[in-house]
């Protein structure tokens, strides 16, 4: 695959090292609004240290333990999604969402999120897709819902966002499931 319609100008492409100053660019314009809920919004300053983060996940990508794609809107990157974690032994992975603000409310999300299940499901056999967010991020958990993924609990202090200890509620979606 090297691009993906998504329809209306968008396109669902990888997001790989030779993009680090165009994902510098992007994280630089969407940073206020990521802030808050994606910790690399905070650590990608500049196009090294935007290219130390996509080659994690070229490598994750090589060992079969994650991937990376970027969502382009008329030649623009303007979000992405990505398998935070892909465990395909144990049959169980993580998806994780972002968008720049211009770019929210036309389900891209949701339509791209389908994709990566479909083919975690599907292609790969996995089991069990997660999705982890902070209690607090309703827009996230709109996309869990309409997804059809189930609300499992709250891991409380999970993770660091900005120096600050956070709890994250974990929902999943099962092969098994009901798809929405
Ligand atoms: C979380 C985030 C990616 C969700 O973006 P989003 O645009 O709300 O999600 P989608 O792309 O699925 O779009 C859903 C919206 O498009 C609308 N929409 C339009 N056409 C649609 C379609 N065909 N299918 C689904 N929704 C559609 C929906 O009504 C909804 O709009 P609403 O919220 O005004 O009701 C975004 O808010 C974001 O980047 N936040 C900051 C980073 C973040 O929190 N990431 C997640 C960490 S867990």
């Amino acid at each position: 695959m090297l691009a993906l319609d998504l329809g209306g100008g968008a396109e669902l492409r990888a997001l790989e090292p030779w993009n680090a100053d165009e994902f510098a660019a992007h994280v630089a314009q969407a940073r206020d609004h990521l802030k808050p809920w994606i910790p690399f919004a905070s650590r990608v300053v500049d196009a090294q240290t935007a290219r130390d983060l996509l080659q994690r996940f070229a490598d994750k990508q090589a060992h079969d333990e994650g991937r990376l794609y970027g969502i382009w809107i008329d030649g623009v990157l303007s979000g992405g999604t990505l398998f935070k974690t892909f465990d395909s032994v144990g049959g169980v992975c993580e998806i994780g969402v972002w968008l720049a603000p211009q770019a929210q409310g036309r389900g891209l999300i949701s339509a791209t999120a389908r994709l990566m299940i479909d083919w975690a499901f599907r292609a790969r056999g996995m089991h069990r897709v997660e999705w982890h967010t902070d209690p607090l991020n309703e827009r996230s958990k709109a996309v869990a819902k309409r997804l059809g993924f189930t609300y499992e609990g709250t891991h409380r202090s999970d993770f660091v966002i900005n120096g600050e200890r956070h709890d994250s509620e974990v929902w999943s979606l099962l092969s098994s499931d009901p798809r929405a």
